[in-house]
This record gives structure tokens, sequence and C-alpha cells, in this order.
């Protein structure tokens, strides 16, 4: 089990209301929070469309949300989904290139956990950097 700080726990309350909001027609609900460069937190959800790909994750959802607010950079992302899902909590990879692109740095947290019926289950909690999850993100050469 991994020791969870105040920021860690702020994300994960914070994703876990994102989940609530999820808007699924045939998938299913994620929840996500960002801890933005103003300190402040930022939730998401993911919305879904009948036309798949019209339809955005929870982690792009929250991005934008931070963006909306002024936040370019973001320090710490926080994901989770139900215990019952049928995925694991973890960002896809298109999800992972967008997190580099608002990255403070190639080390900020990436908090993953299960909840069930509306908390966290603290065993499930994951911690992992972005550079061990996306090791080549695609960037441009200064
Ligand atoms: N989804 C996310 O919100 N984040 C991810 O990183 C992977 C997938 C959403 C998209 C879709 O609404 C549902 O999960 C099933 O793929």
């Amino acid at each position: 089990m991994v020791r969870i700080g105040e920021n860690e726990k702020r994300i994960l309350e914070a994703a876990l209301n994102g989940l609530k909001n999820a808007y699924v027609l045939w998938g299913f609900s994620v929840g996500v929070a960002v801890l933005g460069q103003d300190g402040k937190v930022y939730e998401g959800c993911n919305v879904e469309s009948w036309i798949s790909g019209l339809g955005t994750c929870a982690e792009r959802c929250a991005i934008n949300h931070a963006v909306l607010h002024g936040n370019r950079k973001i320090d710490k992302i926080a994901i989770v989904m139900d215990k019952n899902s049928q995925a694991d909590p973890k960002p896809c990879g298109a999800c992972l290139q967008y997190i580099s692109d608002f990255a403070k740095n190639p080390k900020i947290e990436i908090v993953m956990a299960k909840a069930e019926k509306g908390r966290i289950l603290s065993e499930t909690v994951e911690v992992k950097t972005l550079e061990e999850l996306l090791p080549l993100p695609f960037h441009k050469n200064k």
C-alpha cells in the first residue's frame, strides 16, 4: 500500500467527485482531478457520445478545466474508476501524451485508485511518475 499525503488525498477526493458526473453511453465511468500550478484542484469526467470519437476522456476534461482557469502546467493527476469496472484506472496512451503536454515536468505523479460505493479503496492506490508510464513522449525540438 502506498502512503498518500494531503495533495494526493485532495485530488483523489476530487476525482471521486468527477466520477459521479461521468456521462456514459457505452463505456464506463472515469473520474480525474489535476493539481494546477495555482495550487487548486480541477476535476473532470469522461463524456461519451454515440459517435465514439466525439467523446472525451476524463483526463483531457480535467486538464481542459485547469487550462480554462489559467493553469498551463499541472503538478499531479489522479484517476479513479469503480472497482467493478471493465478496466483498471490508468490513462490511455492519448491521455498520457496530453498529460505530458501540460505536465510541469516528466516526474509528476500519476495517482491511480479504485473506488467502491463512493469511497476510495486505499489499498488499491498506485503511484507512478509520468516518465514511467510514457518514457518517450512526443515533443517539439527546442
Ligand atoms: N476513458 C477515460 O476517460 N480515460 C482513459 O484514459 C481511458 C478511457 C474513457 C473513454 C470512454 O468514455 C470510456 O473510458 C471507455 O473507454
